[in-house]
Parts: C-alpha cells; structure tokens; sequence
C-alpha cells in the first residue's frame, strides 16, 4: 500500500532533530489524529534555507512526508520553498494513499509555518504566504493530545 520510496523515508528519515536558534521554527498538528509536526529552518541573508530539521510525532506517511518535505526545501529560498506543495510531497515519494493524503498537508502546513515565523522575526512579507491555521506554539502540544 505504501511505494518504496515512503517505506524508505520512513525507515530511514532525513533531516530528524532540532536547529539551536532556527530563523524560522513551525510546528502543526492535526487535531483529528493528534499528530504533531516541526520544522526547524536555518536561512541565511540572501534567504536561502541552508539547513532544515524536523520533528514528527505522528504516523509512518507524516514522518515520511516530513522528511521528503525538508530535502525538497534545502537550499532553496523561501520562494521557491512557499510553492513546495504537499502534491509535489507526495509526488516525490511516488504517491500515497487516498487515507493518507491528510498527512501530507502537515508537511505544506509546516513549511508554511516556519516561513511565517521567519518573516515575522524579520520583520518582512513574504509574498503569497498566509498566517498558517494550525501553528502551535511551544508548549501548547498537549492540548491536541
Ligand atoms: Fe495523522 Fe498521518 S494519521 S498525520
């Protein structure tokens, strides 16, 4: 049910951990299954993302899609991150279920987040970035739990 390339993300994700005094920091969750999303981004003056990390605390597709999603966004410039959709997610990962498509969207939602945490920090717009719905901030995760 699940392509090779999702059991290999899964098995063997990129990306995990945390970034110590990230630009930007975005975490989402999904309040139907409790599932619980990080990314962590590092950006430097010229906006490219030069380092990214995740955390997930969810299923096997919501780790898979994490990791797919922060090696789609290294080295790119938040541009180009902002148009990382969770379509393409999936695509790169040659696709998932029909039930599993939600996941994917913490992935985008993430993204999203990080961005706009970013740009708040820096005082600065992003254009065709919208305040994400779902961003959770520090400490608050036991209350989708
Ligand atoms: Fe919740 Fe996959 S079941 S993110």
């Amino acid at each position: 049910m699940y392509s090779e390339k999702v059991m290999e993300h899964f098995s063997n994700p990129r990306n995990v951990g945390e970034i110590v005094n990230p630009s930007g920091v975005g975490t989402v969750g999904n309040a139907k299954c409790g599932d619980i999303m990080r990314i962590y981004m590092d950006i430097n003056e010229t906006g490219i993302i030069q380092d990214v990390k995740f955390k997930t605390f969810g299923c096997g597709a919501a780790v898979a899609t994490s990791s797919m999603a922060t090696e789609l966004v290294k080295g790119k410039n938040v541009q180009e991150a902002l148009k990382i959709t969770n379509k393409a997610v999936m695509d790169a990962l040659d696709g998932l279920p029909a039930v599993k498509v939600h996941c994917s969207l913490l992935a985008e939602e993430a993204i999203h987040a990080a961005l706009w945490d970013y740009a708040t920090k820096n005082n600065i717009v992003i254009e065709g970035l919208e305040k994400p719905k779902s961003d959770i901030s520090e400490g608050e995760e036991e209350e989708i739990y």
